[in-house]
């Protein structure tokens, strides 16, 4: 695998704001501890219910937020320790489109502005190349000429998508995070700016990091993927595997319950009881223990170790692995009782 973007042992935490000043203030453990890999021009799926901090570890491999610990390697260097300017040619390589189509781009703006401005901060000014150039962009994105001039509010949701989009790829990145990039588009718009993404990725020969929450989208076109689970990354590796044989109670309940004939068995429904426990005060051991049907007591408080099962198929759960061979106490390895109705 040629890889592009390796994170080691990433951790953001935000300071919770408010409160008195002489009370104890925590801190949210948006993502603890997460080490992967991307390969080039591969489609790399997140997952996870919301919260759980996808868009942060987004942020971080392209260094929008720096990580508390940890570090992320983009084309083998150390993004964190770059000097200023190697930094700033790094962060062009890296771009991001966002959910909300119509919160994203600046009202005021018209679209050769819109389209244009990242090549403008670049210090690029031969405006005749600019246009020509936001002309090709949006040619590629299915927009036209005739748009140069009009405002975000002219389009529809589709559209202003395709105007990200452009903006997004108008420095040649390599690197696109594609934030939940058709969650806020009807159905039908829904998979022309997905067949839009998949052109671009084949033309510009992207690579591509795709969080969603339609697990449907990420079988269809995640080459690999993560699932997360209150900052922690619960399954990985090849997505072919994980949606053929999930391994942690945590996927399977996340893929039970997809009601969708896109998957090949059916599964049994599995519902989690409980909410997120909040990332303020997360728990000892597994993070998922106190919503997993299987729990067991040593769940509670030891952290269950990321294994590999199989080739490119990465699981942290005790019920996959055993707990590690050093003396429990008793019970450890009996089921919690709570859980069991
Ligand atoms: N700038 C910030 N300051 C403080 N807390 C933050 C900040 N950004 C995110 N968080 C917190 O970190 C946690 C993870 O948030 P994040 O936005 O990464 O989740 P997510 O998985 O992208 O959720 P969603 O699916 O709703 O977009 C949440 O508890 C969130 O409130
Ligand atoms: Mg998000």
């Amino acid at each position: 695998m040629r890889e592009i973007l390796r994170m080691n042992n990433v951790s953001v935490h935000f300071p919770v704001k408010g409160g008195l000043p002489f009370l104890k203030r925590g801190v949210i453990q948006a993502v603890s501890d997460v080490s992967l890999t991307i390969a080039h021009g591969e489609t790399y799926g997140i997952v996870g219910e919301s919260g759980c901090g996808k868009t942060t570890l987004a942020n971080a491999m392209i260094g929008m937020v720096k990580p508390t610990s940890g570090e992320v390697l983009f084309a083998g260097k150390d993004l964190l320790r770059l000097p200023k300017e190697e930094f700033k040619k790094a962060r062009q390589k890296m771009q991001m489109i966002f959910q909300d189509p119509f919160s994203s781009l600046n009202p005021r703006f018209n679209v050769y502005q819109i389209v244009s401005e990242p090549m403008f901060i670049r210090g690029e000014d031969d405006q005749e190349a600019m246009i020509a150039r936001v002309v090709e962009l949006l040619e590629l994105v299915g927009l036209s000429s005739e748009d140069l001039y009009r405002y975000p509010s002219d389009f529809s949701g589709g559209q202003r998508q395709r105007l990200g989009i452009a903006r997004a790829i108008s420095l040649n990145p390599s690197f696109l995070v594609c934030d939940e990039p058709v969650s806020a588009l009807d159905v039908s718009i829904h998979a022309q700016i997905l067949n839009l993404l998949v052109m671009i990725q084949e033309q510009m020969k992207l690579t591509y990091v795709f969080i969603s929450h339609n697990l449907a989208d990420v079988k269809n076109i995640c080459d690999r993927m993560a699932v997360m689970y209150l900052g922690k990354v619960m399954e990985s590796g090849s997505s072919d595997r994980i949606f053929k044989r999930p391994l942690h109670p945590y996927t399977q309940a996340l893929l039970a319950a997809v009601l969708d004939t896109t998957f090949d068995e059916k599964r049994e429904q599995i519902i989690l009881q409980g909410d997120i426990p909040s990332p303020i005060d997360p728990p000892l051991g597994c993070r998922f223990w106190q919503r997993c049907p299987q729990a067991m007591e040593g769940c509670k408080t030891i952290p269950p170790e990321h294994l590999e099962v199989e080739d490119d198929h990465v699981v942290a759960c005790h019920l996959v692995h055993g707990f590690p061979a050093v003396e429990l106490p008793d019970g450890y390895d009996r089921p919690v009782e709570s859980l069991k109705k």
